[in-house]
């Protein structure tokens, strides 16, 4: 069996990039006479419209690593279909973006399907992952005619038989193996160890085959398989797609009629600058490699790739404390907004929005937020200048897992998210208000405040 890699995703041994080396790697940022930029909206404007802290995503830029995603493997003659992974970023219009491109979507939850259909996706193009999907979901995505429900367990095989066969249909399945490849990423994120919880055993998955070939509400339509996310060094992806083909044949040889073979997602993004291992064209070159030539169609379950470098968390400096032994940048951003950093110790680059800033003096700082655990730290011992309450500064690459893991942890309105296309600037997720944040909880008869003449 693989042993899981200690290995983090964000090496603390790394030196930080410079801001002019993570401008040069992000295109879509841009210092225009003195201010940065996402394409052509300076970041200032934002935090005008929307108030800090706020998500800001480039519509341009989702666009373009769609296309070179496309273009990378239709020149390995491949033309798969994208499904974009939901879970990365949710926001309708984040959805519809990728749907204008022709994308399909990977769901893992109804409310994940309700958004793909409203923002467009054909249902025929929605892939249904997740390790728990309830009755009432497998339900509701025959009732819809999904494209493919990726299953992972025998157990999950049988309910879904079950209930389509109740419903008189023909539940098209596809089967999700656990190749038991080291995806070496980080530990929280790795799924294709037969320790993780996710997919079926390699070689218990003919005989499930098998029996789908016997059962009335059964359709085996592919394989399917996903080691991890933020995967940054490709060679797990050919290991596991080698195994994954190796069944594939299998199957056809023992004449299951199977059509597709759907890699899931995973691909990482440099954060800090990494090597540079994750390359889309390197990815479609192995894919062509190992299940190019099946004869099946290919489906992807991208997320990260697409949307992570699309997106900055733009805060603003509320103070700067010295400490005894360190200084102090708080935000009014915080861990509530972008967990990746206390969650997985991740590591965001961080400008200043004020060019002036980008060539004054560094020294050391801690950045953190208000929330009250000292986990609530973006990073520690950053060379950055002397930042002023008021300042503003991006934290980069947070367009995914970003506002889809946030919270109102500490009673904090959701970050309001905004969408820049060229130079226009929507409003695509308001702040909740504190109105609309309490009204959501409900006071039993009981604890309702007594009338104002009881009180005396
Ligand atoms: C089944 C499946 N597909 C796709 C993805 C998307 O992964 P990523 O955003 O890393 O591309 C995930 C995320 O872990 C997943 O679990």
């Amino acid at each position: 069996m693989a042993a899981p890699s200690a290995a983090s995703a964000n090496a603390p041994s790394l030196p930080d990039p410079s801001f002019a080396a993570l401008l040069a790697g992000r295109p879509m940022l841009s210092l225009r006479e003195g201010a940065l930029h996402v394409e052509d909206v300076p970041l200032a404007r934002i935090a005008a419209v929307a108030g800090t802290p706020c998500y800001a995503y480039g519509a341009g830029t989702m666009q373009a690593r769609y296309r070179a995603l496309k273009a990378a493997f239709a020149a390995q003659s491949l033309a798969p279909t994208i499904c974009y992974a939901l879970k990365a970023n949710d926001n309708l219009a984040v959805v519809a973006t990728f749907a204008r491109e022709g994308a399909g979507a990977d769901t893992v939850s109804e409310g994940d399907i309700r958004r793909a259909l409203a923002a467009g996706v054909p249902a025929d193009r929605i892939v249904f992952s997740g390790v728990g999907k309830t009755e009432r979901e497998i339900r509701y995505a025959l009732s819809v005619g999904l494209r493919q429900i990726n299953v992972e367990s025998a157990e999950e095989l049988a309910m879904v038989g079950a209930i389509a066969q109740a419903l008189g249909r023909r539940a098209p399945v596809a089967l999700r193996v656990n190749p038991d490849v080291d995806a070496r990423t980080h530990a929280k994120i790795t799924t294709g160890l037969t320790e993780n919880k996710f997919g079926i055993s390699m070689t218990v998955a003919p005989a499930l085959a098998d029996l789908c070939r016997d059962h009335p509400g059964l359709d085996l339509v592919g394989l399917t398989v996903h080691i991890g996310s933020q995967v940054g060094h490709l060679e797990p992806y050919r290991d596991a797609f080698e195994r994954l083909a190796a069944l594939a044949r299998e199957l056809l040889a023992a004449g299951h009629p199977i059509r597709a073979v759907d890699l899931g997602g995973g691909l990482g993004i440099p954060y800090r600058d990494e090597d540079g291992s994750r390359d889309h064209h390197a990815y479609a070159a192995i894919v062509k490699d190992t299940v190019g030539g099946l004869g099946l169609e290919i489906l992807l379950e991208p997320g990260r790739w697409l949307v992570g470098p699309a997106g900055v968390l733009l805060a603003r400096v509320v103070l700067v404390k010295t400490g005894e032994a360190r200084r102090f940048v708080v935000l009014d951003a915080a861990m509530n907004d972008l967990i990746r950093p206390s969650l997985y110790d991740a590591w965001h680059g961080m400008l200043p929005v004020d060019g002036a800033l980008h060539a004054a003096p560094l020294s050391p700082a801690d950045v953190v937020g208000p929330v009250c655990e000292s986990g609530d730290t973006f990073t520690k011992g950053r060379l950055l200048p002397a930042l002023r309450p008021g300042d503003l500064v991006a934290l980069l690459d947070a367009g995914a897992y970003g506002a889809v893991m946030a919270s109102s942890y500490n009673t904090r309105p959701l970050a309001p998210e905004v969408l820049v296309h060229g130079s226009r600037l929507d409003v695509i997720r308001p702040r909740p208000t504190y109105a609309e944040m309490l009204a959501q909880d409900h006071l039993p008869s009981w604890l309702a405040p007594p009338p104002a003449s009881a009180t005396g």
